[in-house]
């Protein structure tokens, strides 16, 4: 049995780029080291702001949660139902029962009835794919909400291995753009509030293992859209990498944070976008909608589109595995 590097107690994880294993105190212990690292050398969150955290239902963002009560921040949730069948469902379940196993107050947004779509329809009519209608839908009303509500800041689960396979594509196409701004902070500005994410020194395993020990359920499942899209093939790509050597994730992505983004970053333009003429949020133009409002205008009027009949083939076959072919042909 492996003994905790601390304390000498039996071990209940180890963690191979620390070359090291851990009690489940001093694994939280270094978890929250990591959590107020991120915090501090990003000048991310201060105890006096009010923090939503925005929840999926997956470890990530329920840890985040936890986390960040646990250090003593106001964070409150929020929740955006998207559509996407049984794992919207299952999520939104799993979610308002943290909330309310714990007293928390949860802001939720159905996409459906509060915007008219849901995420397979808009992937559906507009040709676009699922994951980019969310990714846009999911910003635009982070900041909606964060914003509407008066809260000070927005803060994602996004972890250490999301945004190294994120950096792993940025790099393979040499995106300088995406580069300059691939930054754990988003400050204020231009119409749009302030985004962080706390998470990026901590692993998708470590998140994981984080909810184990403190007891927390959460949507196990992909969501189900997400099935062989690039990202998932990096963040693969990468875990090979790390297992062959161990450290080598956390070295790609926190030696891009020191070294490679603050000389990019000092490059960088400060565009000044114009509002949407439609809802007011940030736009590339005066004189047309923004993106998430011409989205709205060509995925609502619609039918729903069942999960399913916008997989390709080998998602489907992933989907059916997992959640049945319930949900239409
Ligand atoms: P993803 O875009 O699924 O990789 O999720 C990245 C982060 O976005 C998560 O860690 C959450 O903080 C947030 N998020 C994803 N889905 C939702 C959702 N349905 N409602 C609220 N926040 C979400
Ligand atoms: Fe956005 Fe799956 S959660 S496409
Ligand atoms: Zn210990
Ligand atoms: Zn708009």
């Amino acid at each position: 049995m492996s003994k905790c590097r601390s304390c000498g107690e039996p071990a209940v994880i180890d963690l191979p780029r620390h070359n090291a294993n851990f009690c489940s105190e001093h694994f939280m212990q270094l978890c929250h080291r990591q959590l107020e690292k991120a915090i501090s050398d990003f000048d991310m969150l201060s105890r006096e702001d009010r923090v939503l955290v925005a929840v999926s239902g997956g470890k990530d963002s329920l840890a985040l949660w936890d986390m960040l009560l646990e250090a003593g921040y106001h964070a409150d949730g929020l929740y955006i139902g998207l559509g996407i069948g049984e794992y919207s469902d299952e999520s939104g379940v799993i979610t308002r029962a943290f909330a309310a196993s714990q007293g928390l107050k949860l802001i939720e947004v159905d996409i459906r009835n509060e915007h008219g779509f849901d995420i397979p329809t808009a992937a559906g009519v507009t040709g676009r794919s699922p994951c980019s209608a969310c990714g846009l839908s999911k910003r635009h009303i982070f900041d909606e909400v964060a914003q509407r509500e008066g809260y000070d800041v927005l803060a994602t689960g996004h972890n250490l291995d999301d945004e190294a396979a994120v950096l792993f594509g940025n790099t393979l196409r040499w995106d300088i753009e995406y580069l300059r701004r691939q930054a754990p902070v988003l400050t204020a500005g231009n119409g749009f509030g302030k985004k962080v994410k706390p998470l990026v020194r901590l692993t998708e395993r470590e998140m994981a293992a984080w909810c184990v020990i403190r007891g927390i359920d959460y949507v196990v499942e992909e969501c189900p859209m997400a099935v062989g899209n690039k990202h998932l093939a990096y963040k693969d790509a990468l875990n090979r990498l790390d297992a062959a050597s161990p450290g080598t994730k956390a070295s790609f992505y926190l030696g891009y944070l020191e070294r490679m983004q603050p000389v990019l970053a000092e490059h960088a333009d400060v565009d000044a976008p114009s509002s949407c003429p439609n809802c007011g949020a940030p736009s590339a133009s005066a004189d047309q909608p923004c993106a998430f409002c011409r989205l709205v205008d060509s995925a609502t009027g619609h039918d729903a589109i069942p999960v399913r009949m916008v997989l390709n083939k080998k998602a489907r076959k992933i989907f059916d595995a997992q959640w049945g072919s319930q949900d239409g042909k």
